[in-house]
């Protein structure tokens, strides 16, 4: 892959380490290599970006259908893939309006792909940092593009985990729920550590420093603190895989091959 300017091959990113895992090309030497010393503590790990990517496609045709939602912001995009929420959505309800919120330049450099919306919808695309929530929420284009008088679902796919907990991460979605009103709604994706042992934790917490991506497991009571006062929808907290799956439980990967945690909530 060319060098953009302003980009730094050196510095391994999720982003591109998730398009290496979906398959993508759209990554470096130096994210491949991040990827083999994850993938050697947890050697599933791109079965489960394959499963959270899967996931993400029923959740956001459940809620732009059954759901009635028609606003989406989906901050940690990822690279531009197959299926992206606008295209999922507004395949359901053209006038269906995304805000797309990442922090890594590379994924800026490849927004237009994000920028294709149907004429009766709208999408934007806002280059900023979960970390500084309210910065994304005081943001025109947001303005421009959502109601935010009107429910919205928060999108924090497999995105919560690259959120140590020096950044305040239940504060960070507090922040951002505040902002929403009734009827909106939070799905969340995250890689939990249930399924390992303590010597597997210990070997996957060096392996992430090691990968260069500061990175924070989460038990499911860790990730179920973040739906604190909010309605969890059936099924509740589950594994991806077992998220109104569409396939017989026979052809699915197990949940520990997996180890990723989702959950849909709506705002009271
Ligand atoms: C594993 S990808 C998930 C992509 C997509 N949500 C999905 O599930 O298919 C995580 C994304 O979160 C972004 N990300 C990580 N930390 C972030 C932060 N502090 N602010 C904004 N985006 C962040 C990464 O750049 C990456 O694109």
């Amino acid at each position: 892959m060319e060098v953009p300017p302003g980009i730094d091959p050196t510095k391994a990113h999720p982003s591109r380490r998730y398009n290496y895992w979906l398959g993508g090309k759209d990554n470096f030497a130096v994210d491949r290599e991040s990827a083999g010393v994850v993938a050697s503590a947890f050697p599933t790990v791109a079965l489960s970006a394959r499963e959270n990517r899967a996931f993400l496609k029923r959740v956001v045709t459940y809620l732009a259908g059954e759901a009635g939602i028609r606003q989406f912001l989906d901050i940690g995009t990822g690279l531009p893939s197959a299926g992206n929420v606008h295209e999922v959505a507004q395949s359901i309800e053209p006038t269906s309006r995304i805000v797309y919120v990442d922090n890594d330049p590379v994924v800026l450099v490849h927004a237009r792909a994000l920028l294709t919306s149907e004429p009766a919808g709208r999408t934007a695309y806002i280059q900023a940092d979960l970390r500084d929530p309210d910065k994304i929420l005081a943001d025109a284009e947001l303005a421009r593009t959502l109601d935010m008088s009107r429910p919205v679902a928060l999108m924090l796919v497999a995105t919560m985990h690259f959120i140590t907990d020096d950044h305040d991460p239940y504060d960070i979605v507090a922040r951002l729920l505040a902002a929403l009103p009734s009827g909106s709604h939070l799905v969340m994706t995250h890689a939990t550590k249930d399924h390992l042992t303590a010597e597997e934790y210990a070997y996957s917490v060096e392996a992430n420093e090691r990968s260069g991506v500061p990175f924070r497991l989460r038990s499911r009571d860790e990730f179920t603190r973040f739906f604190d006062g909010l309605e969890l929808l059936p099924p509740g907290v589950t594994s991806v895989v077992e998220w109104r799956p569409e396939v017989p439980e026979e052809e699915r990967p197990s949940v520990e091959d997996v180890s990723m945690l989702c959950a849909v909530a709506r705002v009271p």
